[in-house]
């Protein structure tokens, strides 16, 4: 079974279901709130779970209740749980707005994330025993790095999903130990600024990594590597969205299970779409994230 490790974020999603957004200074009227367990780390272990990994997660949760709920979502996923934190004060939560098109905006507020600044003796060992490793920005900046550098003197896949997009630009440092970066179009065009242009943005990320994927949304991905720099597209199914909450963060726990099996890229990037592709058809994040059997399906 292929073994991933997560260093990322936990955090409690609350979302309001509206049929247009508000724009600044504007109240509008929902019609439905809810809250699930979410945050890009736990999402993503969720994924590969699901697709059937073998996933133990780096992270923190707060004493709140919010902690409790986050920990059981992980456990029930059959995440292995042992080096996620409880620090106190508040968990991380998001919220979230999403229109009646299944698009999102989202403000996340870190609380425990922000804790853990450095990793310990046991989070560098589970790092180094596993195929790939899964990073985000939800997490302060020295833990993402130490994770990234520990995985790369194992030889360990590091994965990067540059999410939040960053204010600045992100270090050398990472992107130097960083095998596969799989930003979105618009965290693509903050790192590059290259906008409104994919293959542009994807042919100029190779001059900072080895691998890129660029999720497009329902127009599905672009991949380019240095040894392939002309990009390959790879379709979406065509679905309908009711939540594109967590869809990203679905590609990418899928992408690494086919990846560590051995997969073609192609077949994995083919794979990990139809996961979001599923994904985004029912409500929330991590409560959205397809089972392998559907996924073959
Ligand atoms: O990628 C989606 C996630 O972003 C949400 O679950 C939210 O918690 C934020 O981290």
């Amino acid at each position: 079974m292929t073994r991933i490790a997560v260093l990322g974020s936990t955090n409690m999603d609350l979302v309001a279901y509206v049929t247009t957004a508000p724009r600044s200074g504007e109240t509008v009227t929902g019609h439905e709130f809810r809250t699930a367990p979410g945050g890009k780390g736990a999402n993503q272990a969720v994924a590969a779970a699901r697709a059937g990994a073998d996933v133990a997660m780096i992270g923190a949760v707060g004493t709140d209740d919010f902690g409790d709920q986050l920990r059981t979502a992980l456990e029930h996923a059959g995440v292995d749980i042992d080096l996620l934190r409880t620090t106190e004060g508040p968990s991380g939560t998001a919220h979230i707005v999403v229109d009646g098109d299944g698009g999102n905006a989202i403000v996340v507020i870190p609380g425990a994330n922000g804790s853990l600044t450095s990793l310990c003796h046991a989070d560098r060992a589970l790092i180094a025993e596993a195929q790939s490793l899964l990073l985000q920005l939800e997490l302060p900046m020295s833990a993402v790095l130490a994770g990234a550098e520990t995985a790369r003197r194992n030889g360990v896949r590091t994965i990067l999903t540059p999410a939040p997009a960053p204010a600045q630009p992100l270090p050398c440092e990472l992107l130097a130990v960083t095998d596969l970066l799989v930003p979105n179009e618009h965290e693509a065009a903050t790192l590059t600024g290259v906008s409104g242009d994919p293959e542009r943005a994807a042919r100029a990320l190779l001059a900072d990594v080895p691998e890129v994927v660029i999720t497009l949304g329902a127009r599905g991905c672009l991949y380019a590597s240095r040894a392939q720099p002309e990009p390959v597209a790879v379709l979406a199914p065509p679905v309908t969205a009711v939540d594109t909450t967590g869809a990203g963060d679905t590609f990418v726990g899928t992408l690494a299970v086919a990846l560590g099996e051995g997969r073609p890229m192609t077949d994995a990037l083919t794979w990990a779409s139809a996961a979001a592709a599923l994904s985004v058809q029912r409500p929330g994040a991590a409560t959205s994230m397809p089972y392998r059997a559907e996924i073959d399906a």
